[in-house]
This record gives structure tokens, C-alpha cells and sequence, in this order.
């Protein structure tokens, strides 16, 4: 793996543990949303076909509205799974093609699953506090818009504001992954038995925790002078994510 260079604002041993745990905990996040999404994705079409019987409260929302459930756990499983594949270095730099090809379908999964998040976040009679309809509306918006800006950066030939902004965008859709360890392993572990409140509790910290690490990454390892104008020649920074 490895690690920015030119103006690196960490001693690169430090990084380079950074890099790894970060790999190591992103990974896992893929799988616990992947996971979940494809459950839910077959029991959305399990509804569908009639053969799910009456649930309780929680889960008989998800049984009475397949189809938007389905519009949204499809592209989420798509993203968790090529997600990752977009931050691979070695694909990056050895095959471009891959990347660009993997990219553009990155996107197209990341902007269909932030307007499928604003959708379902409308339509769907989201569980606990009110605020988090604000929340799941406004990170959904957030979603959609850094992965435009991504694009535009990329097809500026602008990379290291491309890097930038999909970090965002990934950051912010892999937050429901940490969503989920913190309330089906974190709170009821520290003694927060109450589902509804672990809910609310998790909807207004998970978006911010992760921006806030992607944030913290994105300072770490940007170089000095980002290059804003349009490069020519300009290579793949090597950047460890
Ligand atoms: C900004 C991004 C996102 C927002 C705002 C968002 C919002 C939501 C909302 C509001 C729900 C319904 C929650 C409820 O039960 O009340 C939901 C469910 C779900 N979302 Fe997302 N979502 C986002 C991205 C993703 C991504 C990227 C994935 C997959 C990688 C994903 C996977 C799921 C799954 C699997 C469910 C069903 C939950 C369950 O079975 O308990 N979401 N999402």
C-alpha cells in the first residue's frame, strides 16, 4: 500500500497504520451493509410474492412497501461492493480502465442510492424521532451532491479533487454501515437496552463520525498544493485511499 509523499502531514509509519486500519474497519462495514441489504433486498421480494406473513412494527413497514425497499437495498448493495474496488491504489494505477469503467458505475450506484435514500426517507414511514427524517434528507442530498462534484472534478482531469470528493460521497453512504455496529453491538453493550432510543442516538451521530474521519483522512494526506487548475499530463496522485 502505499503512501502520499509530497506534503504529507504525517509521519508515514503513522499513515501507513492509519491506512491499514482504515482498510481493516472499512471492509467490515461493506460486509455488515452488504449483508443486510442483500437480507433485505429477499425478504423485499419474498413481500412481494406474498409468502411474508404479518411482522411486528419495525419490519412490517419494510413488508408493506417492497418496492421502495428494493429501489434502495439494490444500488446499497452495489455500493457496498464496488465501493471499496474504486480505493484500491494498484487498480488505480495499473489498471485505469478498470478503475474508470468500476467508477462510472460506482457513481451511477452512488447517485441512484442517495436519490433512492431521499425517496424512501419521503415515502416510507421512517422509524423513531422526527429529526431523523431532517437528517436521512439532508445526508441523502449531501450523497448525491458529492458524488456530482466528484465527477465533474474527474472529467476536469482535476484528480486529487476527484479523490476528495468521493471520499465524501463514500464516507457518507458507508455511515449506515457504522450505523449498524453501534446499534446492534456498541449501545446495547453499554447498557442502552431501549431500541428507539439506540435509533435516534445513531441517526444523529453516524453521518458526523464519519464525515468527520473521511475529513480528518483527506487533511492527512492532501498535498500541499492541491492543483485546482485542469492538468494535462497530470498522473494518479499516490494517494494510499
Ligand atoms: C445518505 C445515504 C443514506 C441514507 C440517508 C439512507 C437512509 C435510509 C433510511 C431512512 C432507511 C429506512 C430506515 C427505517 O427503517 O426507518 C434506510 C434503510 C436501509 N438502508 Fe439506507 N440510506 C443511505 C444509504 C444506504 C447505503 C449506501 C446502503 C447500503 C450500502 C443502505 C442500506 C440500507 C438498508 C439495508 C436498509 C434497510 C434497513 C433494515 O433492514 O433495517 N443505505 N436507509
Amino acid at each position: 500500500m502505499r503512501v502520499i509523499k509530497d506534503g504529507r502531514r504525517l509521519p508515514k509509519t503513522a499513515l501507513q497504520i492509519l491506512a491499514t486500519l482504515g482498510w481493516a474497519g472499512l471492509l467490515y462495514l461493506c460486509w455488515v451493509v452488504g449483508v443486510d441489504s442483500w437480507e433485505r433486498s429477499d425478504f423485499s421480494l419474498g413481500a412481494m410474492q406474498g409468502v411474508i406473513p404479518e411482522l411486528d412494527p419495525f419490519n412490517e413497514r419494510y413488508r408493506a412497501n417492497p418496492g421502495l425497499t428494493l429501489f434502495h437495498t439494490v444500488p446499497g448493495l452495489l455500493f457496498a461492493i464496488l465501493g471499496p474496488l474504486q480505493f484500491v491504489g494498484p487498480i488505480r494505477r495499473r489498471l485505469p480502465v478498470v478503475h474508470r469503467f468500476s467508477g462510472a458505475l460506482f457513481l451511477l450506484v452512488g447517485i441512484t442510492s442517495g436519490i433512492a435514500a431521499f425517496v424512501m426517507t419521503l415515502r416510507f414511514p421512517i422509524w423513531g424521532a422526527g429529526q431523523n427524517t431532517a437528517i436521512s434528507l439532508v445526508a441523502s442530498v449531501f450523497m448525491v451532491y458529492a458524488f456530482v462534484v466528484a465527477f465533474r472534478h474527474v472529467r476536469g482531469r482535476r484528480f486529487g479533487l476527484h479523490r476528495e470528493w468521493m471520499i465524501r460521497g463514500f464516507a457518507t453512504g458507508i455511515a449506515v454501515a457504522f450505523f449498524r455496529v453501534l446499534l446492534d453491538d456498541v449501545l446495547p453493550r453499554m447498557g442502552m437496552d431501549d431500541f428507539t432510543t439506540r435509533w435516534n442516538t445513531v441517526v444523529a451521530v453516524s453521518f458526523p463520525v464519519l464525515l468527520l474521519c473521511a475529513e480528518l483522512w483527506i487533511r492527512a494526506t492532501r498535498p500541499h498544493r492541491p492543483s485546482t487548475a485542469p492538468a494535462t499530463t497530470e498522473k494518479e496522485p499516490a494517494a494510499p485511499v
